[in-house]
C-alpha cells in the first residue's frame, strides 16, 4: 500500500514535511491494554513503509519515547542511517506547573533527546496544567532558547486555549502548532482558536477524530455501551463527550448519515470522520491512535486521502450536528478539561 504523497502530506514549515495521519502513541502508554514491545517495534516499520511516517508522542505515554528510540536504531541498522531523515517523532513535554528555570528545562528535554536517541526534537508540543501559574512563559522562553541552540526544530503547543495562545504569541514566542480535540463532536476548535491560528500562521494537530472508535462502524446500530464494555481509555473519554453532546440517541443518528455519506463514496465510516477535520480551516494533521502489534486500520486509514466530501454531505453532516450542544458553551474553549 502506498499513500497518494501529494493527499497525504503537507508542509508544515519549509523544513518539515508530515503525513496529515499521525500516528498516535498514547494508545502504548498501558491505558489501552498491553503491549508487547518487540511486536510493536516491528508494527513502526509496516506504519513507517506505508507512508504514516509521523508519529505523535509525550513524555508520559509509558515507553513510547523509548521506542522510537528503538525503532530509530532498527531502520538505521538495517536502511543505514539516511533512512532516518523520512521519520518525523513529535513528543511533549507535560510538566508539574511552578517555577522554571533554564535547568529545569534542559534538563527535561534532554530526557526526551536520549529516549528517543535524536540530537534535535522534530517538534516538541508544551502543556501546562494552570494559567493561574504564569511560568509557562518562562518554560517557553527556555524551549525557544533551546530551538535557537538545535535542541528543538520546531516549538509547539497542546491544549493551549485561544486566550493564552494569544498571549504567548504577543510575547514574541513563535509557535508552529496547537495539539487540540477536534472532531464531528468536539467541534469546540471552530469557535475562536481555528480564526486565530489561520490570522497567526499556527496548525492544528487533532486528536480524539475518531473518537477512540466510537466514530466507525464498529458503533453503528450498537445499544448504548456500559462503562464496563469501554476497553480502553480513550473509549471511556470520548464516551463521556458524546454524552455531553447530545447523547447515544443522537450519536447513532449521526452514525447513520456519516454511513450512508461513507457508501456514496465507497470508504468506511471513520474515513468520513477523519476527511471532515482534515478539511477544516488550519488543521494539518489528524493524530489517530495505533495499538501497536494489537489492531491496526492503516488501509482503511489510507482511504481517507482518496475521499472528498462534497457540499451535499457536509449539509447532511451539519444537519445532525445542528441538534447536539454546545460544547463551547458547555466545557469551555480548547483543552479547559484540563486546566485544574
Ligand atoms: N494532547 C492530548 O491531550 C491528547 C489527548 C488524547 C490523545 N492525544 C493523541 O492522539 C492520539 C489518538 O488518541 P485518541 O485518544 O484521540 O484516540 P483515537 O485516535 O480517537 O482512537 C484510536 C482508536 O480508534 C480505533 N480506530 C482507528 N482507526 C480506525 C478505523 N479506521 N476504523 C475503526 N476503528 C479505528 C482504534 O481502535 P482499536 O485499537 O480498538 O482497533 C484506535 O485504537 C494519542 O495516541 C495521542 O497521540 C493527545
Amino acid at each position: 500500500m502506498d499513500l497518494p504523497t501529494a493527499a497525504a502530506t503537507t508542509q508544515v514549515t519549509p523544513d518539515l514535511r508530515i503525513c496529515r495521519v499521525l500516528n498516535g502513541l498514547w494508545q502504548v502508554s498501558g491505558a489501552h491494554g498491553p503491549i508487547n514491545r518487540q511486536a510493536a517495534i516491528q508494527d513502526m516499520f509496516a506504519y513507517h513503509d506505508a507512508g504514516f511516517t509521523t508519529w505523535d508522542l509525550a513524555d508520559h505515554y509509558g515507553p513510547a519515547e523509548d521506542f522510537i528510540g528503538e525503532f530509530r536504531r532498527r531502520l538505521a541498522a538495517e536502511r543505514g542511517v539516511e533512512a532516518l531523515s523520512q521519520i518525523q517523532a513529535f513528543t511533549k513535554w507535560v510538566p508539574e506547573s511552578g517555577q522554571m528555570t533554564r535547568q529545569i528545562v534542559e534538563e527535561n528535554i534532554k530526557v526526551s533527546l536520549r529516549r528517543m536517541g535524536v540530537d534535535s526534537l522534530d517538534l516538541l508540543q508544551f502543556h501546562w496544567w494552570d494559567y493561574g501559574d504564569a511560568n509557562y512563559l518562562e518554560a517557553l522562553r527556555y524551549l525557544a532558547e533551546l530551538r535557537d541552540e538545535g535542541k528543538i526544530r520546531h516549538l509547539a503547543l497542546t491544549n493551549f486555549d485561544t486566550a493564552h495562545l494569544k498571549i504567548i504569541v504577543e510575547h514574541g514566542l513563535r509557535i508552529v502548532s496547537n495539539q487540540v480535540q477536534y472532531s464531528l463532536i468536539d467541534r469546540r476548535p471552530e469557535v475562536q482558536m481555528s480564526p486565530f491560528c489561520q490570522a497567526h500562521d499556527i496548525q492544528l494537530l487533532t486528536y480524539g477524530t475518531v473518537g477512540g472508535g466510537l466514530l466507525s462502524g464498529t458503533y453503528l446500530g450498537q445499544p448504548e455501551p456500559s462503562r464496563g464494555a469501554l476497553t480502553t481509555a480513550s473509549l471511556r473519554k470520548y464516551k463521556q463527550m458524546v454524552d455531553a453532546w447530545g447523547g447515544w440517541g443522537l450519536f447513532q443518528e449521526l452514525l447513520v448519515v456519516l454511513k450512508r455519506i461513507a457508501d456514496k463514496h465507497q470508504v468506511s465510516l471513520a474515513n468520513v470522520a477523519v476527511r471532515y477535520i482534515l478539511d477544516r480551516p488550519a488543521v494539518a494533521g489528524v493524530i489517530v491512535g495505533t495499538r501497536l502489534g494489537v489492531a491496526e486500520h492503516r488501509q482503511d486509514n489510507a482511504r481517507a486521502f482518496a475521499v472528498t466530501l462534497d457540499a451535499e454531505d457536509r449539509g447532511q453532516i451539519e444537519d445532525v450536528l445542528a441538534k447536539s450542544r454546545d460544547l463551547y458553551q458547555l466545557i469551555g474553549d480548547c483543552g479547559d478539561e484540563y486546566r485544574r
